[in-house]
């Protein structure tokens, strides 16, 4: 597999406050990669340094082999770094449907201007209409958004991501706030990404990372103390002692 995302010594200070502490971080494409480790320990830090939302204090970020470091969100998003729910949020008064007929014209931007208004309004139709199908959600196209469950709602989120064509994902907890059943069909639908594209997952609900996650990195207070694969970092002593204690003993 190729290295898609390389961190190198990433550093982020809040004031006094050491954020990130030198993350080195590699992740292949066609991963999922989970990121956990207790609250607080910098990973949605980490995962803002990645989308370009917040810059670090030192260190770098490079992706598909060029550096991004310094670039600005909508660079990375151009690039496929795409993080959910940044580029576009749901508009709650519109249907699903139109929000992501916008979220595809958003990505789309200068692209179509030569195609002709209707066949460019057909095409824009057709892919919303794929995407929602693509998160389970095409039976709910016409229900406007704020009125959509939790659970849709947060799936809605997911396509709008994909509207921009991310090579990498970043998902933030996708399944905090989630019942039992949605939660069950999120991670089905994250199941069913990987392998088309490279995930970033930040999640405490260990079934799920165990169930996702191809390697798993643990922070613990702004460091990575260990990369491996599941089995690996289930059994790892540090990873223990440092943050999944008896929890592990319940993940599958
Ligand atoms: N904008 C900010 N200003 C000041 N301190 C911040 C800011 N954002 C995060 N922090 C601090 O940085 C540390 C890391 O926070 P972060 O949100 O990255 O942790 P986390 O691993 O995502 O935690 P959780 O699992 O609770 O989401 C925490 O001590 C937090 O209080
Ligand atoms: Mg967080």
């Amino acid at each position: 597999m190729a290295e898609l995302l390389r961190l190198r010594g990433l550093i982020k200070r809040f004031g006094g406050l050491v954020a990130t502490d030198g993350v080195d971080l590699t992740v292949q494409e066609g991963e999922v990669h989970a990121l956990i480790g207790p609250n607080g320990a910098g990973k949605t830090t980490l995962v803002h340094l990645i989308s370009g939302a917040l810059r670090g204090n030192a260190g770098s970020v490079f992706f598909a082999g060029e550096e991004l470091t310094h670039a600005p969100v909508h660079e990375r998003v151009r690039r496929g770094l795409v993080r959910s729910y940044q580029v576009t949020s749901i508009f709650t008064r519109l249907s699903a449907l139109d929000n992501a007929l916008l979220a595809v014209q958003a990505a789309a931007g200068s692209s179509m201007r030569f195609w002709t208004p209707v066949r460019t309004e057909r095409a824009f139709t057709r892919d919303a209409r794929a995407l929602l199908m693509r998160v389970g959600l095409l039976d709910r196209a016409e229900v406007v958004a704020g009125t959509l469950a939790h659970g849709e709602q947060r799936k809605l989120e997911v396509a709008l991501a994909l509207a921009a064509r991310p090579r990498l994902l970043l998902l933030d907890e996708p399944l905090a706030g989630l019942g039992p059943e949605e939660s069950l069909h999120m991670v089905e639908l994250i199941g069913g990404l990987a392998g088309e594209v490279t995930i970033v997952l930040v999640e405490h609900d260990m079934d799920a990372v165990f169930k996702l996650a191809h390697r798993i990195s643990v922070l613990v207070s702004g460091r990575i103390v260990a990369t491996g694969a599941p089995d690996e970092i289930r059994s790892d002593a540090r990873v223990r002692q440092a943050y999944l204690g008896d929890e592990l003993g319940s993940a599958a």
